[in-house]
């Protein structure tokens, strides 16, 4: 089959992806990707056209491709991850990029080093594009400042983790009863918002999409969100979202239930009861999975907590998509890349560099 990105300058795979990433879509023009929060739908629409395409290049018998021949990925994680650094990595690999992977907790950071001096350290040993998670807010806003190439946000505090929502928003396009279209379909996000940085690139991508979004929890894990929800009235082409402590309302007929970990390494405390009393109040259960529409897929951006936030034989019922979010992560971090990539290498065009 072949796919065409629709302003003809995309992917063409009867010829391959094109072998320098100069030539990926003119339509993404953000050399940095550091929440959705300025990535607008159209531009969603064509990581989702893309991530088709990387998808079909997985099923290649030899699932790679020359899109970032020569070009120096470097993963710098300064918090724990399996789903991100590791897809993130096979994703460049499959695209023939240049990976170096480093651990903060093994680099000159334990010695006193600045994320500023290790960005330009990165820098000098040769990378084009950083990956990077960090436990603090804002981090890669600060390193975006400082790196002449291309941040892309793995994830940074409570504030936001886009490639999260961009795989989570193609996994249910790709499941959805009915067709992609999420507009008015029931999306709930169930669990600890407060924390989450993916409920907060989520809400983002959702109600840029159209779903009918509810954010679910206990009141002390929704506190601000009513700000946000009433504020997002006023962005165009976005919905307001609900919010809610009733998990029976939240759930029923639902479309999507996506639940979230509970993070006790971010709270301060006095914030819940007990893990128990949680469990037993907000947890993903078979009961509450039966409120929701019989075809209602469900969702979690992984790492989880089974019998807290989820009950185990939740996390594997047959419509649950979570296997498939981790496998769609490598071809829409591809996507990412290429898209970047192609970004940065028609600005450097433009200046002559
Ligand atoms: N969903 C997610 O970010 O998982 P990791 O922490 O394993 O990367």
């Amino acid at each position: 089959m072949s796919l065409v990105v629709p302003d003809g300058t995309g992917i063409d795979l009867q010829a391959g992806v094109p072998p320098s990433a100069a030539a990926a879509p003119a339509r993404w023009s953000h050399r940095h990707l550091l929440d959705l929060d300025v990535v607008s739908w159209p531009e969603i629409e064509l990581v989702m056209q893309t991530t088709d395409a990387m998808r079909e290049v997985l099923a290649r018998p030899i699932a790679k491709v020359p899109a970032l021949r020569g070009i120096g990925v470097t993963i710098l994680f300064y918090e724990a991850s399996t789903r991100t650094r590791v897809s993130f990595e096979v994703a460049a690999k499959n695209l023939s990029a240049d990976v170096v992977n480093i651990a903060a907790s093994s680099s000159s950071v334990t010695k006193g080093e600045s994320l500023v001096d290790t960005i330009r350290t990165v820098e000098a040993l040769g990378a084009d594009m950083i990956v990077m998670r960090h436990a603090t807010s804002g981090a890669p806003y600060l390193a975006a400042e400082h790196f002449g190439g291309s941040i892309l946000n793995g994830g940074d505090g409570w504030h936001a983790h886009p490639s999260q929502a961009l795989l989570d928003l193609y996994t249910i396009r790709g499941h959805l009863p009915g067709g992609p279209n999420l507009h008015g379909r029931k999306v709930v996000i169930l669990g600890d918002i407060l924390h989450s940085r993916v409920a907060r690139s989520n809400i983002w991508s959702l109600t840029a999409a159209g779903a009918d979004l509810w954010l679910c929890g206990p009141s002390t894990l929704l506190r601000g969100f009513d700000r946000w929800a009433a504020a997002m009235a006023a962005v165009p082409g976005h919905g307001r979202f609900t919010l809610t402590s009733d998990v029976t309302a939240a759930v029923r007929d639902a479309d999507v239930i996506m639940a979230l970990r509970i993070q006790r390494e971010r709270m301060s405390g006095g914030l819940l009861p007990s893990l128990r009393e949680y469990a037993a109040r907000f947890g993903l259960t078979l009961d509450r999975l039966a409120l929701a529409k019989p075809e209602a897929l469900v969702m979690h951006p992984g790492p989880m907590n089974e019998g807290v936030e989820i009950a185990p034989e939740v996390a594997v019922h047959p419509r649950s998509v979570i296997t498939d979010q981790v496998t769609n992560g490598v071809a829409v971090r591809m996507a990412l890349l290429y898209l970047l990539a192609g970004a940065a290498g028609r600005a450097r065009e433009a200046t002559g560099g």
